[in-house]
């Protein structure tokens, strides 16, 4: 994405992507440092790069990386990017997830900005030990903690931020967490964390963001980082001088992010939840393709769905609701598709869209709502039945659907509030 976030903020400027094989380094990058006025370097040069420069940032030293290059002096504009959010650490506990080169940033940024306590929560500790020992020097008002999984659920000390470092929830494992739910949740639940961070940016909410957002703490993603690490990078170019007026904000590349990446939004709920109306308003408002997994079984079928049960039962109906819905998973297409009130609940339906990068929004009615909204019922053969059976079946639903959701709304608001709530939830309104 590089060049296009270079282009958003400097328009027309030159930005090339140039690939170097490990063995092609120690020849290509003399030249490329004498031919371009400057350059950015990632993964996984950002160590190596070091030996070919004369002259090193004290911060990006202190690091151990350098992300950009002028005049052949390295700076690390990742920590500058970082630092942009507007996170207060000073005398807090901050716990960073991973051990890898964000966490690295994280700790360093957390440790300048005064945090008092910094936990990492690391899968080997003595291979992160001899990074700890380096920066305590650096930061010695600052302990260095390094913790596993089973520690960390068994934390009962306040923790003030929390920062995922790992890739853990990037683009296709949307649903991976970063850290054992449990424990994550019993932390939201704390009273004490002020704020969640992501480094990841695909997809823009993670599940890790949307399990804070719900509980009403503020969660940042990975775009302001992005963006701010580049503008940094052109201001060492010189190319934007640093008290100008930019246009450019890190919102802009929302667009950007979803013409680039696939977005999978999945809609879940009892029978006239709003699946329907709210999938299709989503869509429109952010102009992706909007499936309603019913009519596409209908249309395949020839044949309405009331029809379907009456001629060849409900088997054969989840059957094709199966094919169906693997039909659009399987595509690499952005969409907001509304199930049928039962299509989650069948497992290998759940598990295809899990598998495909799908994100599930549990639309959650009341029952009256629900059955005010079907209206005379007819074309829903399984409201076709005496209101305690379809209680019954209600009440056997809603933990399931609570269950398996990336995230819940209150669906007995008006369908705009409601599309609404999922726009802001995920960032995309
Ligand atoms: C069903 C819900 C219906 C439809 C079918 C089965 C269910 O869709 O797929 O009648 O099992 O809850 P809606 O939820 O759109 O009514």
């Amino acid at each position: 994405m590089s060049p296009e976030i270079h282009a958003l903020i400097k328009p027309g400027v030159d930005y090339d992507l140039l690939e170097i094989a490990p063995d092609d380094l120690a020849t290509r990058l003399p030249k490329l440092l004498t031919e371009y006025d400057g350059l950015n370097v990632t993964i996984p040069y950002k160590e190596k790069v070091q030996d070919y420069l004369s002259i090193i940032s004290e911060e990006a030293a202190q690091v151990g990386a350098v992300n950009t290059i002028y005049g052949g002096q390295g700076f690390n504009t990742d920590l500058y990017g970082f630092k942009r959010l507007d996170f207060d650490y000073k005398g807090k506990t901050v716990l960073i997830l991973g051990s890898g080169g964000v966490a690295k940033t994280m700790l360093y940024s957390v440790g300048s900005l005064g945090a008092a306590h910094v936990i990492m929560r690391v899968r080997d500790k003595q291979k992160t030990q001899p990074l700890v020992s380096r920066f305590v020097a650096y930061f010695p008002h600052c302990e260095i903690s390094l913790i596993n999984d089973d520690e960390l659920s068994k934390w009962n000390d306040p923790i003030h931020y929390i920062l995922n470092g790992t890739p853990l929830g990037m683009w296709p494992k949307v649903n991976c967490l970063p850290l054992d739910e449990n424990s994550y949740l019993k932390l939201l639940e704390s009273g004490h964390i002020e704020a969640v961070f992501d480094s990841i940016y695909n997809p823009l909410s993670t599940r890790f963001l949307l399990l804070a957002r719900q509980k009403q703490i503020e969660a940042v993603n990975g775009l302001q980082m992005l963006f701010y690490q580049a503008l940094e990078a052109q201001i060492i170019w010189g190319n934007v001088l640093e008290n100008d007026v930019y246009d450019a904000k890190p919102d802009d590349l929302t667009q950007l992010l979803l013409s680039k990446f696939p977005i999978k939004l999945v809609l879940s709920g009892f029978m006239a939840s709003g699946k329907t109306t709210i999938a299709r308003e989503i869509a429109k408002r952010i102009k992706l393709k909007f499936i309603d997994l019913d009519f596409e079984i209908e249309q395949a079928e020839n044949s309405s769905i009331a029809q379907i049960f009456k001629t060849s039962g409900e088997a054969y109906f989840r059957q094709k609701e199966a094919e169906v819905l693997a039909r659009f998973m399987h595509g690499e297409e952005s969409f907001v598709l509304a199930t049928g009130g039962g299509t989650l609940l069948q497992a290998k339906n759940l598990e295809c869209v899990r598998q495909n990068s799908g994100q599930i929004i549990y639309l959650d009615v009341s029952l009256n709502e629900a059955i005010r909204r079907a209206g005379d019922r007819s074309s829903r053969p399984l409201l076709q039945a005496p209101d305690e059976v379809i209680k019954e079946l209600y009440e056997a639903r809603q933990e399931k659907y609570h269950a398996i959701a990336d995230c819940v709304i209150n669906a007995d608001l008006t369908p705009a509030r409601v599309v609404d709530s999922i726009l802001n939830l995920f960032l995309l309104g």
